[in-house]
């Protein structure tokens, strides 16, 4: 494990830190700079995509100066556990009218890009000023379009990983790192 990385449970599946604590922390304050500057004056609304955005939409926010608002929505993808379909259905849908905002759609990890196509498509419908997407993780190559992403946290190689958001079976997500799965 790197130096300073908190342990917080034993656990044989929890492999090698992906993204350490502190990687996570000075790449979130980067992008917290990048969207405070992109967005002056505006008020953009922050989405996140529940579950697996909670952490980062929360620590992203933290860095972010302006007066931003907050709305979620849960969506569970129609396929197998681990490989999406693209057929989406929302489970919690957003409170807020987007007619007119700067929605920021917050996203844990794009792996085929076939949820944030989804949800896009969704967005866009209900007449926001704009769209954009910032997305802590992005697997590469595995992606069959552009997913289109105007911030992205780390683009990380093809293994499954949990922590910081991201779970297996509603586990890990409390590790305030990235790492890899070590279970099938
Ligand atoms: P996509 O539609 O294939 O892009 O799937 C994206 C969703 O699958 C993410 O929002 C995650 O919820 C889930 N997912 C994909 N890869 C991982 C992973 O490595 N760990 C945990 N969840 C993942
Ligand atoms: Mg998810």
């Amino acid at each position: 494990m790197d130096e300073g990385t908190r342990h917080l449970f034993d656990d044989p599946l929890i492999g090698d830190v992906i993204v350490s604590e502190a990687r996570l922390k000075a790449r979130i304050s980067e992008l917290g700079a990048q969207i405070t500057a992109d967005y002056a004056g505006r008020a953009p609304l922050l989405v996140g995509v529940l579950k697996g955005a909670f952490m980062f939409m929360a620590d992203l926010a933290r860095e972010i100066a302006l007066p931003v608002e907050f709305d979620f929505m849960a969506v569970s993808s129609y396929g197998s556990a681990t490989k999406s379909s693209g057929v989406v259905r929302i489970v919690k849908d957003l409170d807020l009218d987007l007619s007119g905002r700067d929605v920021l759609l917050v996203e844990d990890i794009i792996d085929s890009g076939l949820t944030l196509a989804y949800l896009r498509k969704n967005l866009l419908a209900r007449h926001p000023a704009s769209v954009e997407v910032c997305a802590l993780l992005l697997r590469e190559g595995l992606q069959k379009h552009d997913p289109d992403l105007r911030y992205v946290g780390f683009s990380i190689p093809p293994d499954f990983v949990i922590g910081y958001g991201l779970d297996v079976a509603e586990r890990y997500r409390n590790l305030p790192y990235i790492a890899s799965y070590k279970g099938t």
